[in-house]
């Protein structure tokens, strides 16, 4: 059977083989131009004039575009704020001002540098301390989550914490930059190949730059060179580029963004500072917790409202709060525009609780495992900050498992005992954990359609609207599908996600890119399923004969339930109450003879779903994808520098559909996290130019950095029903878990202050491991 079994990854092969195909190696075609963007050298001010008449003067140059050319002129998924091109504000440093058309690639660069643009500078907000001074808002939380009364326990508490937890963005570093290529077809028509997580807005936003309408334009995804939320939103922008050149010259047009410039240009994970106040008893149990989450989402909207809702929907993470207030906003700064990043802002919710657990444990002198237990949600059904009651705990028992199984206690005594010696190296250890919210925050995005046919020779081609980034999405459908008709997962293929086979799709994110188009795949099949079984009820009954007739299954696909005395196996179709059998193959054949239909599509809904933000009530999210890790760090103090020696990670991923490809998005999820919270540390300019734009200053985590010892389980639990064959998503929710290597470099630098409390920022780069080291030991 397909399902449950860890099939290699459908490209696994053509990638190690570089045969792949991604964007930029598609063979150019005729009259191909190649396009550049040339971009803004100041973060905040006017433009006041493009000087193009010598760049139009350039032999390969094919002409320059600029705002004036675009039917409309902003883009945005919520909220349609942000310029295509500048058209006399500029609002962050490298915003794309105008587009060059070029004969060659090669004459790119030179193009672009005859282009000259005349700006005013003016004084920008860069931070989220100046923004919130001058009330610069992009949105702010319609209500804030409430639960029990927090003044009332602030008052009463006998122990209470105030502080800020700041935490930095994160570049994607996706290895394939942002890229388009656009065919003009007839009638006006375009093509559109794009790295895109999201074809259907890809597709809209094309339409809206360029004045067309949706049926002119189809946006195609084979694949993208990793996505990480980074193409959720912002490869609209770059396919328009490229579309407006292909639309203007009648010649297919190609932009590829270099890694400097996507690094530049694109948006980030959003940076948090989030200020809390909280009471806590003897115990560590936390008696009541105030928050104000805020974070800052650059200059245009983007996704920043929803990534702001996530953080307030994750700030509990895994512990019980019977008096909580969250409150979150969301600042307009002239930065690059951040946007969603694996995790879309749980992370910075979630990590700001495992960072004052630490500091109450701390405080209290205790073991932060002990006061994380005394807070964990016990019990089958408690509630969350937002009325969501946690079915399924299984938190308890991860909890239980991983502290065994990695011996912490054992592990915890020896490190309080060694770093009692003076050897210049500090160990930490820590644990955290992570209930990540299955399903779009938005409602409406919680459905998905796909396509499946079912040929002659009993191969299937499947088409969703899911795409794929290397998390192994099609992989996953080829297997529901497989098992769906009982056939090897070999003769199931996963087809180019397209717009012009599955519509108004939902972008493939929020971890549920396999749960809603598998689910819609499945929904698919068992349709095609129905009428076979109709077919062979009759041919069973010897009601099929060779005579010219037709074979009325009257049935209507869409409500007719499987009949569950028909099973589909090894390739067979099989009556269980009279052992009948026959082939699928001779079944299909039989069908197609008998003009039933081969095909099917489904559209599929997420059920149950619909929080009322007014209301804070109703449910936010399907289920919650579980997990813990432990992690052990070195800090060595006379350099800052922090390695990871050990790691224990143990997530409940329900019946995984393929254990092989969710490892790799545990480890890929949890090496990324712990990247972003030690060494990704984004570093501008006096001017916000953004320094670390490249591999080489931007450092993400190597196999050196992994943890040296790593060890990745998946619990037991049979117990998810509402999502395909019991499986639960797993694509963001190791990242979150990335945290327990910073909180465990806290304990660590713990060790050096008596009575202070460690003040560490996230990322925990060597420079601030080392100044906070050195400021803690300097005062008492
Ligand atoms: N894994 C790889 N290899 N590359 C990616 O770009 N993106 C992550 C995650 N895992 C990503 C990845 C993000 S942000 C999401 S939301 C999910 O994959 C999306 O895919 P899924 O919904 O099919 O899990
Ligand atoms: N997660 C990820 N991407 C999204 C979401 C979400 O909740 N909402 C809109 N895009
Ligand atoms: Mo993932 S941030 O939801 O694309």
């Amino acid at each position: 059977m397909s399902v449950g079994n860890s099939i290699p990854h459908d490209s696994g092969l053509g990638h190690v083989c570089g045969e792949s195909v991604f964007i930029d190696d598609r063979a150019e075609t005729r009259g191909e131009v190649h396009v550049g963007l040339v971009c803004s050298s100041i973060a905040c001010g006017d433009l006041i004039e493009i000087d193009a008449s010598e760049a139009l003067r350039h032999p390969d140059c094919l002409g320059v575009f600029t705002a004036k050319d675009f039917v409309h002129k902003k883009w945005g998924t919520i909220v349609h704020d942000q310029p295509f091109l500048v058209e006399d504000k500029i609002n962050y440093m490298s915003e794309p001002v105008c587009i060059v058309a070029s004969r060659t690639r090669d004459s790119i660069e030179a193009i672009k540098h005859l282009v000259k643009l005349q700006e005013k500078a003016a004084a920008g907000i860069f931070t989220i301390q100046d923004a919130r001074k001058n009330q610069s808002v992009i949105y702010r939380a319609l209500k804030p989550f409430v639960q029990g009364n927090v003044d009332q326990a602030l008052k009463m508490a006998p122990h209470k914490l105030t502080g800020t937890f700041t935490v930095g963005g994160q570049e994607h570093f996706y290895m394939e930059s942002q890229a388009a290529v656009i065919y003009p077809l007839e009638n006006g028509q375009l093509e559109i190949h794009s790295s895109s997580q999201h074809p259907s807005e890809t597709q809209r936003t094309v339409a809206e730059a360029l004045g067309l309408s949706l049926h002119q334009v189809v946006c195609v995804v084979k694949r993208m060179g990793g996505g990480f939320g980074g193409k959720e939103s912002q490869a609209g922008p770059i396919a328009a580029y490229a579309a407006l050149v292909a639309q203007k010259l009648k010649k297919p047009a190609r932009l590829i963004l270099t890694k400097d410039e996507d690094m530049k240009i694109t948006g980030k994970r959003h940076p948090f500072q989030n200020e809390y106040e909280v009471a806590f008893d003897d115990d560590g149990k936390i008696l009541g917790v105030k928050v104000l989450l805020q974070s800052d989402g650059g200059a245009y909207a983007d996704l920043s409202a929803s990534i702001l809702d996530r953080a307030m929907f994750h700030f509990d993470g895994v512990y019980y709060l019977e008096n909580v207030h969250i409150d979150a906003v969301c600042y307009r700064t002239n930065n690059h525009s951040n946007t969603a990043f694996r995790g879309f802002g749980g992370p910075q919710g979630n990590m700001t609780m495992e960072s004052i657990i630490e500091d109450i444990a701390h405080f209290l002198k205790k073991d932060a495992a002990v006061v994380r237990l005394r807070n964990l949600y016990q019990g089958p059904n408690v509630k969350t900050p937002y009325g969501q009651n946690l079915e399924n705990n299984m938190l308890p028992e991860i909890f239980r498992q991983l502290i065994t199984t990695s011996e912490y206690e054992k592990r915890r005594v020896e490190i309080d005992k060694e770093n009692l010696k003076k050897t210049g190296v500090l160990r930490g250890i820590s644990i955290t954990g992570t209930k990540f919210g299955i399903a779009f925050t938005a409602r409406f995005l919680n459905q998905g359609n796909a396509l499946v046919n079912l040929h002659l020779d009993g191969t299937v081609q499947v088409s969703t609207g899911a795409t794929e980034m290397g998390q192994g999405v099609n992989t996953k459908i080829q297997q529901i599908v497989a098992h769906g008709f009982g056939i090897e997962s070999g003769s199931v293929q996963v087809m180019t996600t397209s717009t012009e086979k599955n519509h108004n799709t939902s972008p493939t994110a929020a971890s549920s890119g396999s749960d809603i188009n598998g689910a819609a795949a499945l929904k698919a099949v068992n349709k095609i399923k129905v009428n076979l079984i109709g077919l062979a009820r009759k041919k069973f009954a010897g009601e099929v004969s060779s005579a010219l007739k037709e074979y009325e299954l009257e049935q209507n696909a869409e409500t007719v339930p499987l009949d569950p005395n028909f099973i589909f196996q090894h390739g067979k179709v099989v009556e269980l109450s009279t052992k009948k059998e026959i082939s699928l193959k001779e079944l299909i054949s039989i069908a197609y003879q008998n003009r039933v239909s081969l095909g099917a599509y489904a559209h599929f809904k997420t059920g149950g779903l619909g929080f009322d933000k007014e209301k804070v009530e109703g449910k936010a999210f399907n289920y919650f994808t579980q997990g813990m890790a432990v992690s052990e760090v070195s800090v060595d103090e006379y350099t800052g520098e922090v390695k990871v020696l050990r790691v224990d990670l143990l997530m409940d991923l329900g019946r995984s559909i393929n254990p092989g490809i969710d490892r790799g998005q545990v480890a890929g999820g949890f090496v990324q996290g712990m990247g972003w919270v030690t060494t990704e540390n984004l570093f501008y300019d006096e001017r916000r130019n953004l320094i670390s734009h490249s591999p080489t200053t931007y450092k993400i985590p190597n196999i050196q950095d992994t943890p040296r010892e790593f060890n990745i389980h998946f619990i037991e639990n049979l117990n998810n029903d509402c999502n395909v064959y019991g499986s639960k998503a797993v694509g963001e929710p190791p990242l979150l878990l990335g945290s327990s290597v910073w909180t465990a470099v806290k304990h660590a630098l713990s060790y050096r202050s008596k009575s202070n409390m460690v003040n560490l920022t996230s990322p925990a780069t060597g420079e601030v491991v080392l100044m906070e080291l050195t400021r803690l030991k300097r005062s008492p």
